[in-house]
């Protein structure tokens, strides 16, 4: 009835016990009932089963087997791996995380249908195991551009370089099928704020190299779009974030600036901060044909 889907719509989790972290949620996700009814939701980091309380987990932990996510282990470089998990292989596992993402993603998402869909889960390992650290998730079949649906960093990694991190691999595995790519609409507030970075900063990149060796004297919106595996919409908001789009005021048409001072300082500003790293030929990965 109306009144059942009212409770079930209210949910009391404010926190998720994780690992040894108390993480607060933003929103809200359908996790049944009697889940919903806890303040505080038990989350096993391994394999991502929810459970209602400390005792259940505790119980849990003694038995539960897994120390890394499910799926293939296609990227290692020193503690950082990432896994290609199957939503047809593995459902539990990728309804456990679409549930647990979706408490920090205010825009709907899917829980149940997780078949269509391939899960990259980053994780960091040491002597107990690999921690969940961020993942993004991406159409099998896709036959529009999109080469993330969700991304997530959990809270406790934020603004530290992890999201950065999984847009570059999002773009890696769209160059590795010789595709261009762009995030599924519409982005949160985070997430354009860490797009624009991302399509910013390898701009620059981009640029610096190009422009290093002499003989290159122009660059297109194409060639930097099929060089990055960004869209060409997504390279002139790049462009954007550097100030490089000009305008002829006689021609009309539109030229790449390049400004080699700022791009220097900007790649310096980045790399001061000392983000991990993609690594490209540390992915051993063959496209789904
Ligand atoms: N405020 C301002 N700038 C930010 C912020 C922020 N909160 N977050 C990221 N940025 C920009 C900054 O330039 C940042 O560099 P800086 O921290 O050195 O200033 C840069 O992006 C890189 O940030 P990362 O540390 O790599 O990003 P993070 O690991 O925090 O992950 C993410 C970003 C995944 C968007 C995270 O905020 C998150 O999980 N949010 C909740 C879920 C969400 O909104 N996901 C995106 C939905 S859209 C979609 O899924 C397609
Ligand atoms: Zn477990």
């Amino acid at each position: 009835s109306e009144d059942d889907m009212a409770i079930q719509s209210i949910s009391k989790i404010r926190a998720i016990r994780f690992s040894n972290y108390e993480i607060e949620t933003w929103y809200t996700a359908p996790y049944p009932e009697e889940y919903n009814r806890r303040s505080i939701l038990y989350i096993c980091e391994y394999c991502l089963k929810y459970m209602p309380s400390g005792y259940v987990n505790w119980r849990h932990q003694l038995k539960c087997p897994a120390q890394h996510p499910p799926g293939d282990e296609i990227y290692r470089a020193g503690n950082v791996s990432i896994f290609e998990v199957d939503g047809r292989k593995n459902p539990m596992y990728c309804q456990y995380l679409c549930l647990l993402a979706k408490l920090f993603l205010g825009s709907k998402t899917l829980y149940y249908d997780v078949e269509p869909f391939l899960f990259y889960i980053m994780t960091e390992s040491d002597e107990r195991g690999c921690h969940f650290v961020g993942y993004f998730s991406k159409e099998k079949l896709n036959t529009s551009s999109y080469n993330v649906s969700c991304i997530l960093t959990l809270p406790i990694h934020q603004r530290k370089g992890y999201g950065n991190f999984l847009i570059s691999f999002s773009y890696l595995l769209t160059r590795t099928e010789g595709k261009l790519g762009t995030p599924e609409k519409p982005l949160s507030d985070l997430g354009l704020l860490s797009y624009r970075n991302y399509w910013k900063q390898t701009l620059c990149y981009q640029l610096r190299d190009l422009f290093l060796d002499s003989s290159t004297t122009s660059v297109s919106i194409s060639q930097l779009a099929h060089r990055t595996g960004m869209t060409c919409d997504d390279v002139v908001c790049g462009l954007e974030g550097l100030n490089a789009l000009v305008q002829d005021p006689q021609t009309q048409t539109y030229g790449i600036r390049v400004d080699r001072a700022l791009i220097e300082s900007t790649i310096a500003k980045w790399e001061d901060k000392g983000y991990i790293k993609l690594e490209p030929d540390k992915l051993v990965w063959t496209p789904l044909v």
